[in-house]
């Protein structure tokens, strides 16, 4: 039996017999020596293989090579010269795969370059790093539901509902061309479901009707928008977390979102201390510590962000500090801040983040006009009880709301957002409706922050953006 190199170099006892397996990351030959540094996904870590070049037959020296799989079996020592406290003593090395002209030499890539090959770029200390941590968030998402009594709640990926309203939909059919109707719309009747169905953008809608039974439940699964945003922060396919729960009002989803977005920082912080240095050192490495957003080191954000309690402010209070915002008076955003009702862009978001508060924000309360049907209508009767939690270097991080439990003032946003065909879904309204609020949680986004990565590309295994789908 083979032993995981995290083991070994956590609990390897020196001087007993061990057996690796794993890939070649860099190689060094002298006359009197071989060292192969090895890596098998297990951790951060590489092992060192230190071999007599006359235990192995010529013609495979010249095959150990960057990339290739080798099983290793030796000995544990006390490490010499290495970081590590134990390295491997090899006296048997067989090959499993060569690799010649393998593209991943034994330096720092561009991301760029490694995007070229994303089904490689999983054997690189940067990628094994982000592909851990991302794994260790999404363990600790199941670890907080579960401890507080949320239901698992798988919700349809393939679905008849547009639960956003906005219509950047993804179509499923089963027909090479679907056939149009006399007035030019598509005729779905001879489709595999008889009528028109698109992939996901939320769970909500499914997630809303199960918390009226289970009481509190949360989805956690990919979603897919048509939104052609080319951006850092946008995937056509990505990853969603979305609690749902009864009787919760806007302050109940506002603290249960601070409590899990803290909970996933400790977590990682706990569980993956070495990715974490590890990329803490390479953004070190590549950028200035304080470069002229006064960002902090990785490590340093993490910690400060999980011990300050987020700010939080209305839309309209918002609007108003930007509107007087250096950077508004003087023309420096790309979307100038010209009043009540619009839209915040990312830079306007990040300017609260980063600038004024200098710590997670909270916006509540948008104009209805710019937020999906679902939300709640305030008492003013011109906004809803909207919340998007803001982070550092990200922006939008969740958007979510205290739902409209109140079925004529539901049914008069669904006309006026023309949704038809959630007959189900009203339903929630017409039996036993209550108070009750979720959010959507972007996974990949949240990815982004902990491990300071600046693509969104680059925390998921095979990103999907408009133009780009290898693999
Ligand atoms: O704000 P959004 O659109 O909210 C919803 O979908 C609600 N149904 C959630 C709910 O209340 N249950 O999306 C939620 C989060 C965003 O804050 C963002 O983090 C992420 O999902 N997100 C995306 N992440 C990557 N690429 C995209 N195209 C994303 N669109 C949204
Ligand atoms: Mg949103």
């Amino acid at each position: 039996m083979h032993s995981k190199i995290k083991e070994l170099l956590q609990f390897g006892t020196v001087d007993t017999p061990v057996e690796i397996k794993g890939w070649i990351r860099t190689k060094r030959i002298n006359k009197q020596v071989v060292f192969l540094t090895i890596n098998d996904g297990s951790c951060q870590q590489n092992i060192q293989v230190v071999m007599a070049p006359s235990e192995l037959p010529k013609e495979l020296l010249s095959q150990l090579m960057t990339g290739a799989s080798v099983v290793v079996s030796g000995r544990l020592v006390a490490s010499q010269g290495s970081k590590q406290a134990v390295e491997l003593y090899g006296n048997h090395l067989t090959l499993l795969g060569n690799a010649p002209d393998y593209p991943l030499q034994p330096k720092a890539h561009s991301l760029e370059f490694l995007r070229t090959c994303m089904h490689l770029r999983f054997r690189t200390n940067t990628f094994g790093a982000v592909f851990r941590i991302r794994h260790a968030i999404s363990y600790a998402i199941h670890h907080f539901f579960h401890e507080r009594g949320f239901c698992y709640l798988h919700t349809p990926i393939i679905t008849a509902a547009d639960a956003e309203g906005a219509g950047e939909l993804f179509r499923v059919t089963s027909l090479d061309i679907p056939p149009k109707n006399p007035d030019g719309t598509i005729d779905f009747s001879g489709d595999f479901f008889h009528k028109s169905t698109n992939l996901t953008v939320s769970g909500q809608l499914a997630a809303e009707a199960a918390a009226m039974g289970l009481g509190a439940v949360y989805t956690f699964g990919p979603a897919f928008r048509a939104e052609n945003s080319n951006t850092t922060r946008h995937l056509a396919e990505f990853w969603m977390v979305e609690p749902e729960v009864a009787f919760n009002n806007l302050d109940d989803n506002i603290a249960l979102a601070e409590a899990l977005l803290k909970f996933l920082l400790d977590y990682v912080l706990k569980k993956c201390p070495e990715e974490l240095d590890f990329l803490h050192q390479r953004l070190l490495s590549h950028t200035n510590a304080q470069d002229e957003t006064g960002t902090m080191p990785l490590l340093e954000r993490l910690q400060f962000v999980l011990e300050q309690p987020f700010a939080r402010i209305t839309y309209t209070e918002a609007i108003a500090l930007l509107m007087d915002a250096p950077p508004n008076k003087q023309g420096r955003f790309v979307y100038p801040v010209t009043g009540w009702g619009m839209d915040l862009q990312s830079e306007h978001e990040r300017y609260l983040v980063e600038h004024h508060f200098k710590r997670p924000v909270v916006v509540t309360d948008y104009p209805k006009a710019i937020k999906a049907f679902y939300m709640r209508q305030n008492d003013d009767g011109k906004t809803v009880a909207a919340m998007d939690v803001l982070f550092p270097g990200v922006g939008e991080i969740i958007g979510g709301s205290q739902r409209e439990e109140r079925i004529e003032y539901l049914q008069a946003a669904m006309q006026h957002n023309q949704i038809e065909d959630l007959n189900w879904y009203l339903d929630t309204r017409r039996f036993g409706t209550i108070p009750h609020s979720g959010f959507g949680l972007g996974l990949d986004r949240f990815v982004l922050f902990v491990t300071g990565m600046e693509n969104i590309r680059d925390v998921i295994p095979f990103p999907r953006t408009p133009g780009h789908v290898a693999c």
